[in-house]
């Protein structure tokens, strides 16, 4: 720097001052000159703003105002081009054309764009090639060959450089990697990894069992490769399926319908695999399917016997005769080598052992007599047994009815009372009375009612049935007397309409009673009214007497318990059992002065510590037995 002053005699100093002053740039005081004393990096600064001043060596007093100025740091191409974000990655599908773009690339160079070619990059492929191509300019990649295949070669390796000085020699450059994938299209059909397949199965396997599994290999991946399975012809298309496994990508199958070896030892199937997502560009490529051929033996299993019917149901007759024969169950083993069955009943099913069956022929004969009134049905369970393999066995229900037979009479629906006013009048109806059968005819029970044949014209009762099966007794006449006759027995012969017919004869009781004048019984005669069995009142009394007795003897029992607080067996309980067996011959009661020893009598000790021979029962038993003494 210069000042354009005339320094005269004066002497001029320079004053340097602003951005790097001093530190980056240094000025002779003197001539002014500014010096950089450091290395400049134009790209950590490019620009410095600077400001110069001459003053007066001396007084340092400014000769003219200060003057700015910039400095500029020019470029040189000092730094080479960066893929600041590699290494990349990238995918391109399979199959694609010439010149598909795969993915792009940028270099950042640090270097000044605008001045000289330092930051002008171009760029190219060092490896990769002839896969792929770059755009010099654009970085583009592209793919270079057609058709490339994802199931030849699945990943490339592109090592891509950007040269600056715009590609000229004496440039900077950097590199970068780009790992190419080839995505997966559907250009590969499955097929199946054999023609043939064999699988046998037993034939007594249950519905739904995997059988086989079959598999049609695809090249392609993911979907690409899913198949869906289908069986598309064979004798077997009603008895099989084949469901697809997308997770195994193979096809199972399975039996639908229950096979027998008997009928059909194997089965031929002939299954499809097919693509499922079909890319229309390859299809020209033929079906993307596979067939094979499934041969499916069927394997004989011991199979238990069957029975001619699930169920069986039999009727017999309440009177059928022992041993007669109810009916008869039949069954067969399946099986090639037929083996002869044994017929049982489960026991548990009979336990009163009612019925027997022919472990030959199934004939269920009857073994205890039936009575229909008891039990109508008889619900059994039938076991045929395998003679050859005592494991197979089936079981199957029988229900045998019982059907009625007219085996039981007729009788009174209940106990009844009648009661006839002395006051009566002649006609009146005294009792109306109903009859019930415990059998169970089909058209339903019709009751005939009759006097015996003896008392057909008796003078004081009549009967008559009524519409409901049910009959009237009536009085014939009036005048009825207590003092006369308390009590009329009036036998009535009922029979049921049964073939043959059964009939009973029950007998009416009707008492002569005291009636009000509007006819309400007052009063009865009462021995005949609570005995209707025909006890007399002394027998009455004689059995109140017991029972009161026998509460006395439990009351006092109870009480002698607690107060002893020991077992109520007397402690020489042995000895006085053993006088009891020793005397095995019968005394003579109150006659038999020989069997009575006097002696011992006035000695009540007993010689032997023995009681008297004829008291020691009497009183024992009077002692222990007091209750069963007084009422025998
Ligand atoms: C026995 O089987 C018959 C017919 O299946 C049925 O109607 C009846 O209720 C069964 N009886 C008993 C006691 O299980
Ligand atoms: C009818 O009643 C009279 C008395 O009232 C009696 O003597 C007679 O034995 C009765 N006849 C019959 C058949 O009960």
């Amino acid at each position: 720097l210069h000042t354009d002053l005339d320094p005269g005699s004066k002497k001029i100093k320079y004053i340097l001052s602003g951005d790097g002053a001093g530190t980056i740039f240094q000025i002779n005081d003197v001539t002014g000159d500014i010096h950089a004393i450091k290395r400049l990096d134009r790209e950590e600064k490019a620009e410095y703003t600077l400001t110069a001043q001459a003053v007066d060596w001396e007084t340092n007093k400014p000769l003219e105002p200060p003057s700015e100025f910039i400095i500029k740091v020019q470029d040189i191409n000092d730094n080479a081009p960066e893929f600041l974000n590699g290494p990349y990655h990238a995918t391109v599908p399979e199959m694609s054309i010439l010149g598909t773009s795969v993915t792009n690339v940028t270099a950042t160079d640090a270097d000044d764009p605008v001045y000289g070619n330092s930051a002008k990059l171009v760029y190219s492929i060092l490896e990769g090639q002839p896969y792929f191509s770059i755009e010099p300019e654009t970085a583009i990649i592209k793919t270079a060959l057609p058709n490339m295949d994802r199931e030849a070669k699945e990943e490339y390796l592109v090592v891509i450089q950007a040269k600056d000085m715009g590609g000229h020699s004496g440039g900077l450059s950097g590199t970068t990697t780009l790992t190419v994938t080839l995505t997966d299209v559907n250009d590969n059909p499955p097929k199946f990894a054999q023609s043939l397949y064999h699988f046998s199965v037993p034939e007594d396997v249950v519905l739904g069992t995997a059988i086989g599994r079959v598999k049609a290999n695809d090249q392609d991946v993911g979907e690409n490769a899913q198949s869906s399975y289908d069986i598309i012809d064979g004798d077997g298309t009603a008895l099989f399926e084949i469901t697809s496994d997308a997770q195994a990508q193979d096809g199972i199958i399975r039996l639908r319908k229950p096979l027998d070896f008997e009928t059909k030892k194997s089965y031929t199937l002939k299954v499809e695999a097919a693509n499922v997502h079909i890319d229309p560009r390859f299809s020209s490529r033929g079906p993307f399917k596979d067939t094979a051929t499934v041969k499916i033996v069927v394997e004989d299993a011991d199979e238990p016997p069957v029975f001619s019917s699930p169920t069986y149901l039999l009727e017999v007759h309440e009177n059928a005769a022992l041993n007669s024969v109810i009916g008869q169950v039949t069954a067969r083993d399946p099986d090639v080598t037929s083996s002869p069955i044994r017929f049982s009943i489960d026991r548990h099913t009979d336990l009163e052992r009612q019925f027997n069956i022919n472990a030959d022929d199934g004939k269920i004969t009857l073994a205890t007599p039936l009575d229909r009134e008891l039990s109508v049905w008889h619900n059994i369970t039938i076991i045929a047994t395998e003679i050859r393999n005592h494991s197979q066995i089936s079981r199957v229900p029988v229900a045998i009815k019982v059907l009625d037979v007219n085996d039981n009479a007729p009788e009174f629906a209940s106990e009844y009372e009648a009661f006839l006013c002395e006051n009566g009048k002649p006609g009146q109806v005294i009792q109306t009375v109903s009859a019930m059968d415990k059998d169970d005819p089909k058209n339903g029970h019709y009751f005939l009612y009759s006097l015996l044949p003896e008392m057909v014209n008796n003078p004081n009762f009549t009967i008559k049935k009524n519409e409901d099966n049910s009959l009237s007794i009536l009085a014939k006449h009036n005048g009825f007397n207590r003092q006369k006759q308390e009590v009329y027995l009036l036998p009535i012969i009922i029979s049921d309409s049964g073939n043959p017919p059964l009939s009973s004869t029950s007998t009416l009781t009707i008492r002569v009673c005291g009636c009000s004048n509007d006819g309400v019984v007052q009063s009865c005669n009462v021995e005949a009214y609570v005995l209707p069995i025909g006890l007399s009142m002394g027998a009455l009394i004689a059995i109140l007497a017991c029972i009161i007795l026998l509460l006395v003897i439990v009351v006092l029992f109870v009480t002698l318990r607690r107060h002893k607080n020991e077992p109520l067996i007397i402690k020489d309980d042995e000895d006085v059992r053993e006088n009891i067996i020793r005397y095995d011959d019968e005394g003579g009661g109150e006659e038999d002065t020989e069997a009575f020893d006097i002696a011992t009598l006035q000695n009540p000790d007993g010689i032997n510590g023995f009681l008297p021979r004829w008291g020691l029962p009497t009183q024992w038993w009077e002692e222990r037995n007091p209750i069963q003494t007084a009422c025998f």
